[in-house]
């Protein structure tokens, strides 16, 4: 596994790169590039078993979840490695999620116990250490919140400055308060993600900046290793149905590819139907899934999940690959659907932000429509973790979450505080949950 390449993913260009060119996409057509193993020619069975004797070494690359598994990752043989010990995130089996989906049993990938709380620090890890091999300067990201926060983490580990470029007051104050406090410089931009992603792309171009959103395809590279980590997870047994939230669309494009070099290394014998939910108001890709035409951003994205507000997802076509290939689909799902999911998760004992809540929000309507059975295996990802947006959670809780239409959400499983003023008053709520 040594001759890693870059390559255009245009099926009429599939031009090369070295792996050393610092390249977003491709220069002769402007497609989106992949990284590339030229050799899949593996013994499945001797990696297992390299990879689980691994996970007790004390290696800095073997205690990551993603450098466990660099094999089949360009460069990892020999270079050192920018990580925080990312990866190696449970999964959890979710009961109460379940029967709200009317599923027999749901598993929940948590990519949120993440060391910055998201999924970003997967790719995050592999991004800077390429930046670092690339002698790049200074390291930059548009964001939503959470590439930002786990950008400036590995950046002060690699000791790189750093800008996060981000729509203005619009990004959670968790997220804010990790970029501050890892010392990236935050700037913020009137307008939405889009726009900041348009900025961002314009300074990389003339080179002054390393980007490392997930056009970046090292991102992606680190990405993937979550399709490995979850397949191990599963004794090698591929569940029917994958499902994740999409925005940019990088994480869909990241399980796509994994699980894809999975099988073409015979680590696995078939490919989970992968799935991607997006919300309501910010849906361009569910749009190009059910009209089948050209892809058309959205203008103005809403949605209350701030994470996942984006209407010009640069990965599509990488996503699109991903679900096609795979069997899957893409669907929609309500702000009232996305809020009471996420509070049925956090009743199985699981915190995370909303964005993350599309998916159960989104097997439950796939059970309703029969596209899933009751009996099928099902893993939903989710990408970031509850601390990242506790506003909306004291909203739903406190019966007063606002979508961006105006309506005010129904706190369907709201659980507000309750003022007590004496050890009677104490003793009576007590009492009456015990009963
Ligand atoms: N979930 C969370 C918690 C996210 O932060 C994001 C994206 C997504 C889902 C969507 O993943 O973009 O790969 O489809 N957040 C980006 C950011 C855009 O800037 O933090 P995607």
């Amino acid at each position: 596994m040594s001759s890693f390449i870059q390559r255009c993913i245009a099926p009429d260009c599939q031009t090369e790169y070295n792996i050393d060119e610092r390249l977003y996409v491709c220069s002769r057509c402007g497609g989106l590039l992949d990284v590339v193993s030229r050799d899949f020619d593996v013994d499945a069975d001797s990696l297992r078993e390299l990879w689980r004797e691994r996970k007790s070494s004390l290696d800095v690359r073997d205690r990551s979840g993603v450098w466990r598994f660099r094999e089949f990752l360009p460069f990892a043989g020999d270079v050192e490695v920018v990580s925080l010990g990312e990866g190696n995130t449970p999964l959890y089996e979710a009961p109460r999620s379940a029967d709200y989906c009317h599923l027999s049993h749901l598993r929940l990938k948590h990519q949120g116990c993440n060391p910055t709380g998201s999924f970003k620090d997967t790719g995050m890890t592999v991004a800077v250490t390429q930046a670092r091999k690339l002698g790049a300067r200074f390291v930059a990201c548009a964001s939503t919140g959470n590439t930002a926060a786990s950008l400036a983490a590995y950046a002060a580990r690699a000791e790189l400055p750093c800008a996060i470029i981000v729509p203005d007051g619009q990004v959670s104050h968790a997220k804010l308060a990790q970029a501050l406090d890892y010392g990236a410089k935050v700037l913020e931009v009137a307008g939405n993600f889009d726009s900041c992603m348009n900025v961002i792309r314009e300074l990389s171009e003339g080179g002054a900046v390393y980007l490392v959103n997930s056009i970046n395809p090292f991102r992606i590279e680190g990405q993937k290793t979550v399709a490995f980590e979850l397949a191990e997870q599963l004794e090698w047994r591929v569940p029917d149905h994958l499902v994740l939230p999409g925005g940019n669309l990088g994480n869909s494009s990241a399980f796509g590819k994994g699980f894809r070099e999975l099988l073409q290394s015979g680590l696995i014998d078939r490919l989970p139907k992968i799935t991607v939910v997006q919300a309501e108001g910010a849906a361009p890709f569910a749009r190009f899934y059910r009209e089948h035409d050209a892809f058309v951003n959205e203008e103005h994205p809403q949605t209350l999940a701030s994470a996942i507000k984006i209407g010009a997802p640069v990965s599509w076509p990488k996503a699109w690959r991903a679900v096609h290939d795979t069997g899957g689909s893409v669907i929609t799902v309500t702000e009232q659907e996305i809020a009471d999911a996420k509070a049925v998760i956090g009743r199985d004992g699981v915190g995370c932000e909303p964005a993350s809540a599309t998916t159960v929000a989104g097997i439950r309507k796939l059970v309703s429509e029969g596209a899933i059975k009751e009996k099928e295996t099902v893993v939903a990802v989710l990408t970031g973790h509850l601390l990242k947006d506790t506003d909306y959670v004291m909203k739903y809780h406190s019966q007063s979450l606002i979508a961006p239409d105006g309506e005010q959400l129904a706190s369907n499983f709201g659980n507000s505080p309750i003022r007590v003023s004496s050890v009677e008053s104490v003793a009576k709520v007590i009492n009456e949950i015990g009963s």
